[in-house]
This record gives C-alpha cells, sequence and structure tokens, in this order.
C-alpha cells in the first residue's frame, strides 16, 4: 500500500483521478494528505470531502518563504509517506529541505519535457508550432521540470487546437498516466539509475 500526500494548489483534477483509482481498487494507496499553498484550491476542498486530511499553510503567516518551506517539510515528515505527488502545485520545492525526503518526488507537466518547461507549456507548444505535445510524469530534483523522466504520453496538436482545446485533451492523458505511474511505483516497478528511469512490465518481473 502506497502511502501518499498530494501538494496541490488548484482544481485537483489529477488528485480526484488518482483517489478514484484507488477507491476503484485500481491503487493499491491511500492519499494521507492533500497541502496547499492556496487556501482556496478546489483541491484542499475535495479532500476535505472524502475525509482526507486538508492541509493549507500560508506564506504569510510563515513570515517567507523559507520559512513557508520548513513549515512544508516539517508537515511531511510529520504525517509519513511513501511519496510525494506534486499535482498542479504551483510552487518550486526548496531542495535544502527536501532533498532529505528519501523518497520519491514525482511531478505531473503538461508538455513533453525537455520541451516547453515552466508555468504556460501547452501555449508555448502551439506557438512553437509542435506537432505532438503530450504530457510527462518526472522524479523531482532542484530545478524546474528537470528532474529524471519516468513516463510520457504523446498528444497531437490539431490545426484546430487553442490553449483551451489542446489542454483539455492533455489533461485527459494526465490522468491516465499518472495513475499508472503510481500503480507502477505501488508495485516497485520504477527503478531509477541516474537521469534513466526503467519500468518493469509483467511479462519481466514474472520472468526475474
Ligand atoms: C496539470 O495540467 C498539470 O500537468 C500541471 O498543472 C495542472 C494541474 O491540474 N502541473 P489539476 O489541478 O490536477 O486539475
Amino acid at each position: 500500500m502506497l502511502n501518499i500526500i498530494v501538494l496541490a494548489s488548484g482544481r485537483g483534477s489529477n488528485l480526484m483521478a488518482i483517489q478514484a483509482a484507488i477507491e476503484e481498487g485500481q491503487l493499491d494507496g491511500e492519499i494521507k494528505a492533500v497541502i496547499s499553498n492556496r487556501r482556496h484550491a478546489a483541491a484542499l476542498a475535495y479532500a476535505t470531502e472524502k475525509g482526507t486530511p486538508a492541509i493549507w499553510i500560508s506564506q504569510e503567516e510563515e513570515g517567507s518563504r523559507k520559512a513557508y518551506e520548513k513549515r512544508l517539510y516539517q508537515e511531511v515528515e510529520r504525517i509519513g509517506s511513501d511519496c510525494l505527488v506534486m499535482a498542479g502545485y504551483d510552487l518550486l520545492l526548496d531542495w535544502d529541505y527536501f532533498q532529505q525526503y528519501g523518497k520519491p518526488i514525482l511531478n505531473i507537466h503538461p508538455a513533453l519535457l525537455p520541451s516547453f518547461p515552466g508555468m504556460t507549456a501547452q501555449k508555448d507548444a502551439l506557438a512553437y508550432g509542435v506537432k505532438y505535445s503530450g504530457c510527462t510524469v518526472h522524479f523531482v530534483d532542484a530545478g524546474m521540470d528537470s528532474g529524471p523522466i519516468i513516463a510520457q504520453t504523446p498528444v497531437p496538436v490539431l490545426e484546430t487546437d487553442d490553449q483551451e482545446s489542446l489542454s483539455q485533451r492533455i489533461l485527459a492523458e494526465e490522468h491516465k498516466l499518472y495513475v499508472y505511474v503510481l500503480t507502477m511505483l505501488a508495485q516497485g516497478r520504477i527503478m531509477r539509475e541516474g537521469r534513466t528511469v526503467r519500468l518493469a512490465h509483467d511479462t519481466e518481473s514474472s520472468t526475474e
């Protein structure tokens, strides 16, 4: 059973997909808490609805960004977890604290990294004129959207696409990809060596 802490700042559709996969028995896990830097994040309201601890940490109340990061790290340690899942969390983690976490930290990004990192990935992909974009689940490191790539799903960019339509089609794939990766993680099937990540599939593990 994978104990998950979700960090989210917004509407929380990836959180909802993960929770649904748990409820449907597809993912052997439990969301121990949802933590947000935004008081009115829909993700927090959803967690509360589900009876999951929903924690808001205010940067203003903590007094500084550094104090916020320290408190966030303390909360994560207090709750206990097997992994941290960033799902629409809009801050970078302070590596001074989080490099000590020692367990996987995952993020999902709405582009095929290393193309189009940052907060405007779908817009940037359209502006560049790529024919395929998609989504990426990766391990988090000290940089922005720069950690080792675990899995990706390509999504074709249509001539009729605007930011909204492309984002929606990518988002539908994000939900599947995150659940898939977390399922692999729960089953101990993700192997990481430096930047290279390998996923052991059924056929491989049954012959090992
Ligand atoms: C997703 O597109 C994710 O890739 C990006 O932020 C968005 C979060 O959406 N990092 P949601 O809050 O999970 O609905």
